[in-house]
Order: structure tokens, then sequence, then C-alpha cells
């Protein structure tokens, strides 16, 4: 790269989401040589999807919450995490709350203000935050605003060539020598989904970014791009993973194809939830009613939907209150206009008309596990954004907590693999709460498995819905996990055939999609990115169903 120190770490980021370009955008301008490597387009993340906004202790900064403490966040983020965060890590994010925002308007994101360019943010409120602090842009459009700012930064100083910008790149495998990653395999994905000839690209360090793993489950909000990836390569490469059991189900997302997420900060604007009955059932279920943790409402919903099967809830937006002299569907389309444009788009007028909703998945609060600066187990391999376990989200994350995670992340990792020399990997990366393994053929006897459904990605999402999705118990856990280490161990046979029975199976059920692609046995290499993403989806799933029967007690998520 001209112009740059050839003795400078080269930094391999995989994943161009809030996590991975602040990392980029750091390490860059500390000096690093810096390749961004993502398998889509670069805007194709979940950042891109965040509504809500990002949470922020913002008292210090003009325009902030003069309300909010830094041990209110810590507070509010520990009793959401349902006693299993790292309360070290958590005072650390929310102390460098502040410094998140300040570098994101840095790099030209407008946080919504009340009234004109110098006047306060608006600040929302969402479940389980005592004070209204999350901070947003375009009303609802807050991570399509951060991506979009995030996505010019870099392409501008890809131009001027201090960041590589690798898009359509698949990182097929982590590359390790001694024990240290040396970098990473990759192979280029065509316009139909086709890979090409594998290569290498050399790095000092390699940070993983690739978001969640949403594609598990035939519901999500998480874009087609949350196949687990990244998690999936830590995997391979010896890592570490901690806390997989916790996939946090969003309670609201529109039940209609697509699982379009309405956001919870329309409960924070005062909707409320309502069952076929038009019944109230939230202040049933918890004294905070609608804005309990998400973990909590979305409980409470499958539990109303299973009462009754066939029976639906719905939110309420009729009685949200307005601002004088503006009527509810103008505040509504101007306050929240990615929901209002897709609610039309289903013929819904959501002002008057209940909006059909149900949980999905959202949020994985496990993932590599990592030191409070981003380190994993392997040394020169780090982590940031959803796909790392950070001991921030514990059982349950703090809404909006999540791209704060990532930009702090972001800047943390982004500084330290600019260190040159590279820094140190100190011995004992927290692992106190890693995952244990456990004999993964082990079932208990008598437990009744389906055994012969033939692997798709429809199959496996079906499975993990009913098997390990927003209410668990032990013997649909132990069917699922003997179903998938059949589809792991899969003899050609078995995964590769049969793809419309099991879809037929799966529509059946729950009206799941298909992805179209069927698993190749394990030691074919992968002709498109579909089987590829299909075998991390088997592997995170894998761990998804261990953890969760490691874990006999309910806990958060
Ligand atoms: C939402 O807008 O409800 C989602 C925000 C989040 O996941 O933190």
């Amino acid at each position: 790269i001209p112009g740059h120190d050839d003795a400078a770490p080269r930094v391999l980021i995989v994943g161009s989401g809030a996590a991975g370009l602040t990392a980029a955008l750091r390490a860059a301008a500390d000096g690093a040589r810096v390749t961004v490597i993502t398998k889509s387009a670069a805007a194709h993340t979940a950042t891109d999807r965040a509504q809500g906004g990002i949470a922020a202790m913002t008292r210090d900064l003009p325009g902030g919450q003069p309300r909010d403490t830094a041990e209110l966040h810590v507070h509010d983020t520990l009793a959401a995490g349902a006693g299993c965060c790292d309360v070290e890590v958590v005072h650390g994010v929310v102390a460098d709350s502040p410094e998140a925002v300040t570098a994101l308007t840095g790099a030209g994101v407008r946080f919504d203000r009340v009234a004109g360019p110098a006047s306060d943010w608006v600040q929302g409120l969402e479940g389980a935050h005592s004070v209204p602090r999350i901070l947003h842009a375009g009303g609802d459009a807050t991570g399509h605003a951060i991506q979009a700012a995030l996505t010019a930064r870099v392409t501008e100083s890809a131009a001027r060539k201090s960041i590589t910008l690798l898009e359509c790149m698949l990182a097929t495998d982590l590359r390790l020598r001694d024990g240290r990653i040396t970098g990473v395999t990759v192979r280029p994905v065509d316009a139909n989904g086709l890979l090409g000839e594998p290569s290498d690209l050399p790095a000092d360090h390699v940070v993983l970014a690739t978001g969640g793993v949403g594609q598990l489950y035939p519901f999500t909000t998480n874009p087609a791009v949350a196949t687990g990836d990244g998690i999936a390569l830590a995997l391979r490469a010896g890592a570490e993973v901690r806390g997989m059991e916790f996939v946090q189900f969003h309670p609201t997302a529109l039940t209609a194809p697509g699982s379009f997420l309405i956001s919870e900060a329309v409960r924070g604007e005062g909707a409320v939830l309502r069952n076929h009955r038009g019944e109230r059932f939230m202040l049933r279920a918890d004294p905070r009613a609608e804005l309990a943790p998400r973990d909590v409402v979305a409980r409470a919903i499958a539990a109303e939907r299973s009462a009754e099967p066939g029976a639906g809830v719905f939110l309420d937006c009729s009685e949200i209150p307005v601002p004088d002299g503006e009527d509810r569907a103008s505040f509504l389309a101007r306050r929240f206009p990615t929901i209002d444009a897709a609610l039309r788009e289903h013929g819904i007028e959501w002002s008057r008309e209940l909006v059909p909703v149900g949980p999905a998945a959202h949020y994985l609060m496990g993932g590599i596990a990592t030191d409070a600066s981003g380190r994993t187990s392997v040394p020169g391999l780090w982590a940031a954004g959803e796909c790392a376990a950070t001991g921030l989200h514990g059982a349950n994350r703090l809404a909006s907590n999540s791209l704060l995670e990532a930009v702090v992340f972001g800047q943390r990792v982004g500084r330290l693999v600019a260190q040159d020399p590279v820094p140190l990997w100190p011995v004992g990366v927290s692992t106190a709460s890693a995952l244990h393994d456990t004999d993964p053929a082990h079932v208990p006897p008598g437990m009744h498995g389906t055994l012969g459904i033939p692997f798709s990605r429809a199959a496996l999402q079906a499975t993990l819905w009913l098997g390990a999705g927003v209410v668990r118990t032990g013997a649909e856990l132990a069917r699922t996990q003997r179903l998938l280490e059949q589809w792991l161990a899969a003899p050609s046979s078995t995964a590769a055939t049969g793809a419309a029975e099991a879809e037929a199976e799966a529509e059946a059920t729950i009206g799941a999609k298909d992805s179209g692609a069927a698993a190749r046995p394990r030691d074919e290499r992968p002709a498109t990115l579909a089987e590829y993403e299909d075998r991390n989806l088997l592997a995170v799933a894998r761990e998804v169903v261990r953890a969760s029967r490691l874990r006999t007690e309910s806990c958060g998520a």
C-alpha cells in the first residue's frame, strides 16, 4: 500500500458492520495496514437494520441527558443481564459510551435533536431503561445512518488507499502457525453465490466482526447474512465460546414473512400489547408491563400464544400520546418512518389498527469469548460486536446496548491491533464462564429424535425454533441435539437428499421457508456460499443446543 510503513501491523477485519468498520477506521488512523473483507456488500449488515438506537450515558456531552448517570446505566445493564454480566466490562463500556457517541458524530452520524442543530438530542426510552437514554437518527433508521456514515468513511479511506475493502469475499478458514494467527483463507463469491478458488491473505491480527446467528431460526429480525460465520471460523480454530445458550428473541416482530422488527421504542412511546381478547396481558406478567426486559415480554407473548393456539398477540398504538396539534398518524410516520413504510406496505394503518406481533430471533448474547479488550483465547485473533461474548450482555442484552458495544469494542480492538510491536497476548483471557465440553453424542436413552430427516436450511431452522427457541425443555433439547449430531456427521445420502421432505415438514409445522441449499458431506469443499453458510449454521447450532443443555436453570433469555 503506497505511503504505508511496510513494518506496520497487517490487520484483517472480517465483517463490515459497526464493530468491523469502527475497528478498521481506528486501526488505519493509528497506522496499521488494514483490509476489511465481507462476504456481501459492505452495507449489508445487521447494523444497517438497527432501529431503536444507541444507549449511551450522555449527561456530560452537550445536548445530553441530565437525568442519567453511569451508575444508572450500569444498574440497568446488570439487571437486564440477569446476574450473568461481567461487572467490570459493564462499567468500562458505560464509561466509554460518551467517546463512542463522539466517534460516531465525528464520522458524520447526525443523531436526532429536539429543535435544530444546537438543541438537545431526542432521547428515547426502551424496555428496562430507567431513563430515556437512547440516541436515534432518522427516527427509527439509526443503524442505517451509522452504517452509511462508517461505510462512507471506509470507502474514502479505500480511495486514499489507507484501507483495502474487499466485498463479496468469504473468509473460509483462519490460518494458524504454532497456535498463533497468521492470516485468513478467502474465496470470492460471484453474483450467483458460487465460490471461486481459495487464496491466503496474511495478517498479524485478524478481527472477527461478523455479527450474529439469526438465520438459525425461521423467524428473525436479522439479515440473510447472519449465519454465524465468525463464530464457526473461531470454533474451527479452537477458540473458546461462551454464553451460546443466550439467544435473545425480540418480542415484537411483525408476524408476516420477513419478521419485520417493530422497535421497542414504539412501546417506549406508549404502545401496549393485547391478546386476542383485547386484554393487556403484560400488566399481569410484570410490574413494568410492556417495558419489562425483552426476555420477559417475549416469554409472556409466547405463553399467550401457546395458551390458545392460533390466537394472536397485537401491538396497540392507538393511545400513544402525541404532541399538541399533531395527529397520531403523522406523529408515527415522523417518529418511525421505516416502520410506518413497512406497515403501510402490509396495509396496516397502525395509528388505529392492531399490529400482529410475535417473538423472532434477534441477537446472540454469547459468542466468541473475549477479554475486556476484545482478545480471544487464540493469540492474534480478536472479536468485536455481536459475534463476541465480551461479558457486557450477560443472559439478556439491554435494548440498544449492542451498537454501543460494537463501537466501544471496535475502538478498543482497532487501537490495540495498530500497536507496533504486536502487543503481547496475556495468558488468562477470562474464560471463567466458557463453555465446558460434553460428549456431543450423548443423548439420554428414550429421547425421541426424528432421526432420518434430511438436512436443509429450512429443516434446521424449524428444528431450532421448536427445540431451542423462546421456551426450552431438556427433552426437546436432547432431541434437537441428536438430530444436529446426525446432520453434522452426515453422510451425503442424508445431507443432500430429500430436502423437499424436510421442507414440507418445516412448513407444515411452522411455515418455515427454505434457503435453497442442502449440505454436502463435511470433507467436500462447498461450491456455494449457501452451502458454506449451512455448515457454519450447523456448527453454531450445535453450540447453542449443547450450551442450553448444560444450563439447566432458567436465566435471562
Ligand atoms: C429495537 O429497536 O427494538 C431493537 C433495539 C435493540 O435491539 O437494541
